[in-house]
């Protein structure tokens, strides 16, 4: 039995392994870990002595004379096993039915979805390449955990296989996103087969109440399901639905704030920018993360205040992401034509109030950055849960030093982190005279309240970390008792 107090296997299943396998100039693989939540959250079990294996997809098409050599250096080195996608197979699966059906409809942007049958078959294929690839190894008694909206057919996908198999397992699904409300996801043709997909599931999460209500509400009105107690009856089987929010590792910034280098860097930005108010924002670059709404705000808010112009500047970092799309072309040439707008109409030849990175940063770098901004600006039209907002909150402390500001988190009433750091200063990203007001709010707040606010929110943070969602949602699965497992560990 693990120290977690489970005695079967877990298998992990989301559409990115957590190394990403790449080619070099020389042609040799470069395997590099992965970022985001899922990667620190899951990454955490590797010390718990747990028998685990990751199945993803490797992010680019292995040709078949490279395949054993990568393969048993994914799995031995990484617990890992890819999922091997050709190359268009990937890009209709990823970029199309996952990037441009589900990914705009899960988060309300109605406009920007496109139907293609073409695309939905291949999201249908790919979800069976995951499937064929994990029943390989499946045995009597696993957990199979599945990840997010790339994989929602998996679950009955694989609950099918396991009945000809013979063999029992518990099946978990995880949906990263927003849930949109029923309105909104009855749009989608496909709507039964993904609903159905999902319920494949023994145990179902989402980030806050809002979405699994939603989710609920849309078995209902599709499938006509309604909830007995706190589980869902489908056909063969019961499915219980969460709420549990994923977090970050609080103290894997900690270790980064301890770095002399880190405080350095640090003192450089304050004075880089001594004299000068700093706000920072860092997104992926991504429809939904509201950034031209946050250069429209930052413009509103000079244009009111016209006082603050030379004494206020935004650091916006922005992550390059799904390149491929059309929508996220667009959208930077939009970003870019608004970052020059504010900067032509506001700066001067030593003053610029708008600093635009496109590109990604060192986690020591963002680290520095979070903790000398005297504002964190989260602008999200719809988001599911946006870790930055917890990052930011991790990198300020209510006893801070004279060097660094105590911080104010303004953060999208949109985002799911505004139902759970309850010390920010809401925003409705889509009203810019508010979001002014908010940004003029926020910079003239007394400390005391400042530190007041990240107190509350800094205990939210260490206390909802990403390990704990991941054992907790695997204890679910594996319905122990949580009196058998060793406390310490929580
Ligand atoms: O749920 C959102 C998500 O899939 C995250 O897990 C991930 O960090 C982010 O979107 C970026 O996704 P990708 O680059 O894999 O498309």
């Amino acid at each position: 039995m693990s120290s977690l107090g489970l005695e079967n296997s877990v298998k992990i299943a989301s559409n990115r392994l957590p190394v990403s396998v790449s080619l070099d100039d020389e042609g040799q693989y470069a395997f590099s870990r992965s970022s985001g939540g899922l990667v620190t959250g899951l990454g955490g079990l590797k010390g718990l002595d747990l028998e685990y294996t990751w199945y993803g997809w490797p992010g680019i098409e292995i040709p078949h004379r490279d395949l054993q050599q990568v393969t048993r250096k994914l799995r031995e080195e990484h617990s890992a096993v890819p999922v091997l996608l050709d190359q268009q197979l990937a890009e209709r699966y990823y970029d199309g039915f996952s990037n441009s059906t589900v990914w705009p409809l899960l988060h309300y942007q109605l406009d920007k979805v496109s139907y293609d049958e073409d695309t939905t078959a291949a999201y249908r294929k790919a979800n069976q390449v995951f499937a064929d690839t994990i029943v390989r190894d499946l045995k009597e008694g696993d957990l199979v955990w599945i990840q997010d909206y790339h994989l929602m057919l998996l679950p009955e996908l694989l609950r099918q296989r396991a009945r000809e198999m013979k063999v029992s397992i518990r099946l978990g699904f995880f949906l990263h996103t927003p849930f949109p409300g029923e309105e909104f996801f009855t749009t989608l043709p496909s709507k039964n087969e993904i609903l159905d997909g999902i319920l494949g599931s023994d145990v179902i999460g989402f980030h806050t109440d809002e979405y699994r209500r939603h989710f609920l509400d849309a078995c209902s009105e599709v499938l006509g399901l309604r909830l007995f107690g706190d589980k869902l009856k489908v056909k063969d089987h019961e499915v219980t639905i969460q709420t549990l929010p994923i977090g970050i590792e609080p103290s894997d910034f900690q270790k980064r704030l301890d770095k002399v280098e880190v405080q350095e860097m640090i003192r450089s930005t304050r004075n880089n920018f001594s004299g000068l108010k700093i706000l920072v924002g860092v997104d992926r670059l991504d429809y939904i993360k509201g950034i031209p709404q946050k250069l429209q705000a930052m413009d509103e808010f000079f244009q009111i205040h016209p006082d603050q112009i030379g004494r206020v500047v935004l650091v916006q970092v922005t992550i390059p992401s799904r390149a491929n799309l059309e929508l996220n072309q667009k959208l930077r040439t939009e970003v870019q034509e608004l970052v020059g707008k504010v900067n032509g109409k506001y700066g001067n030849v030593n003053y610029v109030p708008v600093h635009f990175l496109y590109k990604t940063i060192s986690p020591d770098e963002l680290t520095a950055l979070y903790a000398a901004a005297d504002v964190c600006f989260v602008s999200s039209t719809r988001d599911g849960l946006n870790l930055v907002s917890y990052e930011y909150v991790a990198c300020h402390d209510h006893d801070c030093s004279a060097d660094t500001p105590p911080g104010v988190l303004l953060l999208s009433k949109f985002a799911g982190a505004s139902s759970t750091l309850k010390g920010c200063l809401l925003v409705n990203p889509w009203d810019k005279n508010h979001c002014a007001d908010a940004v003029a709010q926020a910079l003239t707040m007394e400390p005391g309240e400042a530190m007041e606010r990240m107190k509350d929110m800094r205990s939210t943070v260490d206390q909802q970390t990403s390990f704990k969602w991941a054992v907790n949602f695997l204890r679910a699965l594996d319905q122990k008792e949580q009196e058998a497992v060793d406390s310490s560990l929580l």
